[in-house]
């Protein structure tokens, strides 16, 4: 399989192959029960990112007996099998160590037919992109743990964060798509110029399109950004063009770090609208037409 796509995936026969995928961090909100539900939605994530149906699930857990009480553990779990089951994904087994830092994830097994098996190679001339869930999560978590965020915003942004990818991909599906991929560390650009790259061809992106949680903006602007933010700047920029005019804290929401984030669909530009009512009508009302393939220039993103 190509490199830098979603999950490894293994073809048994013609008719069936298993996508595998392993995803695990440390915490990134206070509360267990919803760091449970956040990480088992961003694992999960990766095989609806490549059409795939998630069955089977294994935790991967990391904790801290001496200095945090079991009960955490137990919620986080607890958190995690709630999002699984709601998924319709089975818990059949995991490994848990003693160690000085809490980490939690889930390797995940799903199946798909190997000619429905969507990647990030597939993007075509005149295709249109859709994103399905608002940017700013690695943004506002950074405020969260400055103390800047209220209480309203955290409960929106962990909703989201919390929300399976399963209905857009689901719809995506039906619908046929030429590639996808869900936007998590690399952030919105990091995914989109993989998508450029691995597809070779060019992606132009409309700024004023694409959905982001306004408190990203004001935090953007007081420069509360993730380490990761920097890095995926530095590591992307090159195949990136800003048309002049694009403030630097939205070009810091393009390249912010996702947890979780949205599906970034690529499909043919004449079933751009059926997709978008699809999705608004299933409840993915952050759905959004943000820009378009061309031919030229390969492997770069222009944003405007
Ligand atoms: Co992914
Ligand atoms: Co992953
Ligand atoms: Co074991």
């Amino acid at each position: 399989m190509a490199s830098l796509d979603d999950a490894g995936v293994y073809k048994l026969t013609d008719e069936l192959a298993i996508i595998q995928t392993i995803d695990f961090f440390t915490p990134i909100v206070d509360d267990p029960y919803t760091f449970g539900q956040i990480t088992a939605a961003n694992a999960l994530s990766d095989v609806y990112a490549m059409g795939g149906k998630p069955l089977t699930a294994m935790n991967v857990v990391c904790f801290p007996t001496k200095s945090l009480n079991i009960s955490v553990l137990n919620d986080i779990l607890r958190g995690g099998i709630d999002k699984m089951r709601e998924a319709g994904v089975t818990l059949i087994g995991g490994h848990s160590i003693d160690d000085v830092e809490l980490k939690y994830g889930l390797s995940v097994m799903g199946t798909v037919h190997p000619q429905q098996l969507v990647t990030n190679s597939g993007a075509k001339v005149g295709d249109k992109l859709i994103l399905t869930k608002p940017l700013g999560t690695g943004i506002i978590n950074t405020g969260v743990k400055a103390g800047v965020v209220d209480e309203e915003t955290i409960n929106k942004v962990e909703k989201c964060m919390a929300t399976l990818n399963q209905k857009a991909s689901e719809l995506m599906q039906e619908i046929g798509v030429h590639a996808c991929t869900d936007i998590t560390g690399f952030g919105f650009l990091g995914h989109t110029v993989q998508l450029a790259q691995n597809s070779q061809v060019g992606i132009n992106i409309r700024l004023a399109s694409v959905p982001f949680f306004p408190e990203a903006e004001e935090f953007a602007k007081q420069r509360l950004c993730p380490a990761g933010l920097h890095r995926n700047r530095e590591f992307y920029s090159s195949a990136i063009k800003f048309a002049d005019g694009v403030p630097s804290h939205m070009q810091d929401i393009l390249f912010d770090p996702q947890t979780s984030g949205g599906l970034l669909i690529c499909l043919d530009g004449r079933k751009a609208e059926l997709l978008l009512d699809r999705l608004r009508q299933a409840g993915v009302t952050d759905g959004t037409l943000i820009g378009d393939v061309a031919g030229e220039p390969r492997g770069m993103v222009s944003v405007k």
